[in-house]
């Protein structure tokens, strides 16, 4: 086998932003690249967008530009935001090229020669009212596996089944929200099934996380449907050539059987530019997929298959868990969506790969960014420890002494460089970080037991030791830190370095070091709340001198009292509100109704035909009020933006974002008002 190896990750769609979910993927690829670089390999990192199939299509004809258009614009973007965390791709090219459509059809027409591909016809979901067929992605219902509600057509995100449209439990258009009708349509079917055996032995010897090995056991058990390998027009894809004379019908490639295929299409692009031959690569030298969790179906199942069918060795295969934030999912209402831009302007990005590095292993677990962790793992770990050691010894070797011509002769740290070595080989990089991080104490220990400031007479060569352990570590960590390993080596005037570089051996004179890492002071604050709640007592209730549908109410919240403009005389007479204690929203912008102040907002649960006033027979004046644990913000909201927030009635309870409404813990209930009643 020859040294050659293409490492890759998944190819990301051209349809939206990059996010640091997707970064923990690209990142974490980059780093076992630049690691197998490292130590000598002719390693390749090769990546594309991803550009065919539905969504694409259907998002460019909203922004109303062409799919071609659409894609290229994110091929470009994607690429600034990947340089920016020091992701480094050998090669990012398209699934919308040349050399992807020929090795598509190649692929194609392989496997059809073989028998491996049949012509079929299916009945398909069609949307009368679109009048299109409607693929997978368009529809959504319940999974018939689990029976999680609102999946798309082509997965399960609860149990990972893969799925055709027409498996789902009560389908819908996710365009006009009408239920399709069913027709018939001749379709490419790739047959899966006869790959079992096959992909069952290649499971069972290959180098896969057990984790993995129950999941494919698991659908290998259930025995593997064939797999639908084309799609209707309208589709931004690959033609299908004589799909036409065959069926009648124009046909696309489905995305899913030209994207991996895009792997392969990139190394030929980079290859072809260099004049070398992909096929040393691929046929001859050893691949690597990296990718996340939602995609192994494709990845251990039709992929290997395919690779099977036209005779291309088996990848390696590694799967990463999910990025939550903070313990959850993310998402733009919660404030825990970023994109690697939001996150740049933020934060280093070299922080965020130590992050992610210290959290990696080759466990398939979801990988929580706690901002709190986040912020201590960058200060205490990165700045305090590893940053610190290197910074200091450089910068006293170099105002104190200029250059080293002496090393002391300590014992050797040869075996825990090479345990590092072969955490990096098994991705295992939390394991690499730790042990990076203990030979950075042993330094900073030996650092201070020498006690150089005292100019003691050996100091010199001890700090001679210390230069050099900064650089072996500078060397070992260059995976994941990259700039900071380069600052390292400028200081040092090291040029290219490698993992044979690691020795004892540097003598020579030292340059001024650049700042290695940076402290990370402010964090995103806690989620809030927008509006403050809190229990006032009505203790007055006045008409309106100007409207005849408003009350003035004087409302005491216990320091203060404010005057409330609340249009309830439809709803309710004086002394039904007089001496009740409800709850306000204080933080609205003040405002003057019909030439009164209005100080503060009633909130009642209406239902257009009833009120109810929002109680607790425990609240008392000046209580806050809150959704479950959510705190409330204090800063001044509009009337607009108020109106914005869902604030329903459940089951007699006022329910935000799936919170309720408490004072101290006190869940408020209302009654008298249908379920589903807006709060205002
Ligand atoms: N286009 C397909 C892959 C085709 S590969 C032949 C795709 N694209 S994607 O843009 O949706 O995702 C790209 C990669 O990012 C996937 O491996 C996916 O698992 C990963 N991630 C997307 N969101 C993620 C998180 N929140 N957390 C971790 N990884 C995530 O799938
Ligand atoms: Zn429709």
């Amino acid at each position: 086998m020859s040294d050659k190896i293409v490492i890759t990750a998944a190819l990301p769609y051209a349809n939206g932003d990059i996010h640091i979910g997707h970064l923990l993927e690209y990142i974490q690829t980059d780093i076992f690249v630049r690691f197998q670089k490292l130590i000598g390999k002719d390693a390749l990192y090769i990546c594309a967008s991803d550009m065919h199939g539905t969504p694409i299509e259907i998002n460019a004809k909203k922004v109303g530009v062409s799919p071609e258009k659409f894609v290229e614009k994110y091929w470009k973007e994607h690429q600034k935001d990947f340089a920016s965390f020091l992701i480094n791709f050998d090669n990012f090219h398209k699934t919308h090229s040349t050399e992807n459509k020929e090795l598509a059809i190649y692929f194609f027409n392989e496997l059809k020669k073989k028998g491996h591909i049949y012509q079929k016809k299916i009945p398909v979901i069609y949307c009368e009212h679109d009048q299109r067929s409607l693929p997978d992605r368009l529809v959504r219902g319940t999974c018939p596996h689990c029976k999680t509600v609102d999946q798309y057509g082509d997965i399960c995100e609860n149990c990972n089944s893969a799925l055709k449209g027409l498996d789902l439990i009560d389908p819908r258009c996710i365009m006009c929200g009408n239920s399709p009708v069913e027709k018939e349509s001749e379709h490419y079917f790739f047959k899966l099934g006869s790959f079992s055996n096959k992909l069952k032995k290649w499971i069972k010897s290959a180098n896969i996380q057990p984790e993995i090995k129950n999941w494919l056991d698991g659908w290998l058990k259930k025995g593997l449907d064939d797999w639908c390998i084309s799609r209707d027009a309208p589709y931004f894809g690959f033609e299908i050539p004589d799909a036409k004379k065959e069926t009648g019908e124009k046909k696309y490639f489905y995305v899913w059987l030209d994207a991996p295929i895009g792997y392969i299409s990139s190394t030929k692009n980079y290859c072809d530019k260099k004049k070398i031959d992909w096929k040393d690569y691929w046929y001859k030298g050893k691949s690597y997929h990296i990718i996340g969790k939602d995609i192994v179906y494709f990845h251990f199942l039709f992929w290997p298959a395919m690779l099977l069918g036209v005779g291309i060795p088996l990848p390696d295969l590694t799967v990463h868990g999910f990025i939550t934030v903070d313990g959850q999912k993310m998402s733009k209402s919660r404030g825990t969506f970023f994109t690697a831009k939001e996150f740049l302007k933020l934060f280093p990005a070299e922080a965020l790969r130590f992050y992610y590095a210290s959290h990696l292993d080759r466990k398939v677990v979801d990988v929580d960014l706690q901002f709190t962790d986040f912020q201590a793992v960058n200060n205490n770990v990165l700045t305090g420890n590893l940053g610190n050691f290197c910074y200091r010894v450089l910068t006293f070797a170099e105002k104190n002494y200029g250059k080293i011509t002496k090393v002391a002769d300590e014992s050797n740290k040869d075996k825990l460089f090479s345990e590092i070595k072969t955490s990096y080989e098994q991705l295992d990089f939390k394991t690499a970080v730790k042990n990076i991080l203990a030979i950075a104490d042993l330094g900073n220990a030996y650092f201070q037991k020498a006690e150089p400031w005292k100019n003691n007479e050996e100091a010199e060569a001890a700090v001679g030791w210390c230069v050099n352990l900064a650089k072996n570590l500078a060397i070992v960590v260059s995976p994941i830190l990259p700039e900071f390993s380069e600052k390292v080596f400028k200081a040092l005037s090291l040029k290219k370095t490698g993992w044979d570089d690691l020795d004892f051996k540097w003598k020579g004179k030292l340059k001024k070091v650049e700042k290695l890492v940076e402290k990370i002071e402010k964090i995103p604050e806690e989620e809030q709340f927008p509006l403050q709640m809190m229990v006032g007592e009505i203790v007055e209730v006045k008409d309106h001198p100007n409207a005849d549908s408003l009350y003035l109410l004087n409302v005491d919240f216990g320091n203060v009292k404010k005057q409330v403009v609340a249009g309830l005389k439809k709803y309710k007479k004086p002394e039904e509100l007089l001496k009740q204690k409800a709850v306000f929203c204080v933080n609205l912008k003040p405002a003057k109704l019909r030439g009164e102040k209005s100080e503060a907002m009633i909130l009642v649960a209406d239902d257009e035909k009833d009120v109810a006033l929002l109680q607790h027979a425990k609240a008392k004046k000046g209580d806050e009020v809150k959704f479950g644990e959510l705190v409330n913000s204090s800063k001044e909201i509009t009337f607009d933006d108020f109106l914005k927030l869902k604030m329903v009635v459940k089951k007699g309870k006022i329910v935000y974002d799936g919170k309720v409404l408490n004072v101290h813990k006190h869940e408020i209930s209302v009654s008298g008002v249908k379920e589903g009643s807006r709060v205002r």
